[in-house]
């Protein structure tokens, strides 16, 4: 099988910064530290309320980092800006509430087709890889495809969650369904990531599907990290995605 691309998600290294209002610790030095790590990309959500990333830390990680950054951002107008003033290798666009604590949602891409499909063409000319992050749903995939993304992410909160409270009937269906419509998604010419929620326990069947390339993993591993150091936990994390798709 194709190799599994491991992308760390910093953000909660931020989030750990700014509760004090200090300078450590440094989320670009966790990318640096992942890098050698053997993470294959780094991904930073550039929040409209910056409540953790900053733009002085995409500055830095576009100057520092020789991994491909996956910039996380919402569809508006400020962001498309800085997108394309720094040309990310990918960007994913996510849909935001300021009220939220994270990503709950996936984007309601078939609801704003138009809008989508005219705000991610410069991007896509800019040269950045556009990725749209959705729940695993025929409708949203179809549409994703039809605006000209590269890339679908597929969100696997709902599934973490009901792994997490032992409703194991409706996780094994929330799985199902992610399985499906990895191959529906890939079935279209679009790439599949994943990613929300997953640790040690639920990353397996997921890496497992033949389809999905890529997987954002972000405050598992950097709550891990404070046990084992970000270094080992993220090679544990690479360890079980390698002997899923094994
Ligand atoms: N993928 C996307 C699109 C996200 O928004 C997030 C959370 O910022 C993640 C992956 C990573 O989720 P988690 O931090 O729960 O691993």
């Amino acid at each position: 099988m194709t190799h599994l691309r491991l992308g760390l998600n910093i953000d909660h290294v931020a989030t750990v910064r700014n509760a004090r209002g200090s300078a450590y610790p440094d989320p670009v030095r966790a990318a640096m530290l992942a890098e050698a790590a053997g993470a294959d990309g780094i991904t930073a959500h550039l929040r409209e309320d910056r409540r953790h990333i900053t733009d002085r830390d995409i500055e830095r990680l576009m100057e520092a980092l020789a991994l491909p950054l996956n910039f996380e951002m919402a569809a508006t107008g400020e962001m498309q800006k800085i997108a394309l003033r720094h040309r990310p290798h990918a960007v994913c666009i996510v849909p935001e509430k300021r009220e939220e604590r994270t990503t709950e949602g996936g984007l309601e891409v078939a609801r704003e087709e138009n809008r989508l499909a005219h705000f991610i063409a410069p991007l896509a000319e800019a040269g950045c890889r556009v990725s749209i992050f959705i729940a695993a749903d025929a409708a949203q995939i179809e549409a994703a495809a039809r605006i000209g993304a590269a890339v679908v992410e597929l969100h696997t909160g709902a599934y973490c969650d009901l792994h997490a409270e032992g409703k194991l009937a409706e996780r094994d269906a929330e799985l199902a369904r992610l399985r499906e419509m990895s191959a529906f998604a890939h079935s279209l010419g679009l790439e599949v990531h994943a990613g929300h929620g997953l640790t040690y326990d639920t990353v397996g069947p997921v890496a497992a599907f033949p389809e999905v390339r890529e997987l954002n993993i972000g405050h598992f591993l950097i709550g891990e990290a404070i046990f084992t150091g970000l270094g080992p936990a993220i090679a544990e994390m690479r360890r079980l995605m390698d002997a899923a798709r094994a």
